[in-house]
């Protein structure tokens, strides 16, 4: 697998990851009641703009459906690769998922998080609380000598006991020039299983996990993915790098 990246493809994937990082932040700070979900992505299209970046999802390709956003706005049961549109506005007891990923000097970064605006049900935080504290613990295993299959079950099995449903159909990724590269890192799986992590390799892990069943269903535009059971679902990411030492956030914002 090609996925160890050079010193100067790392820098560039660590720049790329820094604007993503205080894209995703900015986004995060402007994420109020009242705001619809297409002010947001438009917001995320000019942030990203003015830090010399552009969307990695605007025009983004899968078989015969383009993306037409330059974010994804994920409410609710909607899981991930929501559309902003102009018409859905963010409420009070709203979970929102923003998902940023950026292209900046030809290379990719991706994060995302999922925020509560104003209150929500106790089991509510506490679904964002866990997919965020499973994100940790997969990203504690990206270690050279580990593989793959360490990070999905570090997720699966801090997860699996609280009774949450794990997405299967979407998964962690390298990243590269391109935003979905290998290997592929799915939120379950076995101990020492899959490929073996190297340093200089960058990850997108990103935990999609849902308060009730694991299933989902696409809507109409056919990208947007939601809960069968229209049960909220939260999704945390990070872009890591593998390194001789501890794992490194690359998608974090730099004071
Ligand atoms: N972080 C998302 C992912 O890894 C970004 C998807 S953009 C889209 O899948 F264009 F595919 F929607
Ligand atoms: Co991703």
């Amino acid at each position: 697998m090609k996925a160890i990246r050079t010193d100067s493809e790392i820098s560039a994937i660590a720049e790329s990851c820094e604007i993503a990082a205080l894209v995703l932040q900015d986004l995060v700070h402007l994420t109020v009641e009242g705001i619809s979900t297409y002010d947001l992505d438009q917001i995320g299209k000019e942030k990203m703009a003015q830090y010399g970046a552009k969307s990695a999802c605007y025009n983004y390709r899968h078989g015969a459906n383009i993306f037409p956003a330059y974010t994804c706005i994920s409410i609710n049961e909607e899981i991930v690769h929501g559309i902003g549109r102009i018409d859905r506005m963010v409420q009070n007891g709203d979970i929102v998922s923003l998902d940023v990923c950026v292209s900046y000097n030809g290379y990719i970064g991706d994060n995302a998080k999922t925020i509560a605006i104003g209150s929500v049900d106790t089991k509510i935080e506490n679904l964002l609380e866990d997919t965020e504290n499973a994100l940790r613990k997969g990203i504690e295993c990206a270690r050279a000598g580990n593989r793959v299959g360490d990070i999905s079950n570090a997720i699966e099995s801090f997860i699996r006991p609280k009774g949450y449903g794990i997405v299967r159909d979407f998964v962690g990724h390298g990243v590269g020039k391109t935003m979905h590269e290998l290997p592929q890192i799915p939120n379950f799986g076995k101990k020492n299983t899959g490929p073996l992590l190297k340093p200089g390799m960058a990850l997108a892990i990103e935990p999609m996990i849902n308060l009730g069943s694991p299933n989902i269903r696409f809507l109409e535009d056919g990208w947007t993915a939601v809960t069968a059971d229209k049960q909220p679902s939260a999704h945390f990411e990070h872009t890591v790098l593998v390194t001789d030492g501890d794992p490194k956030i690359l998608t974090k914002v730099k004071n």
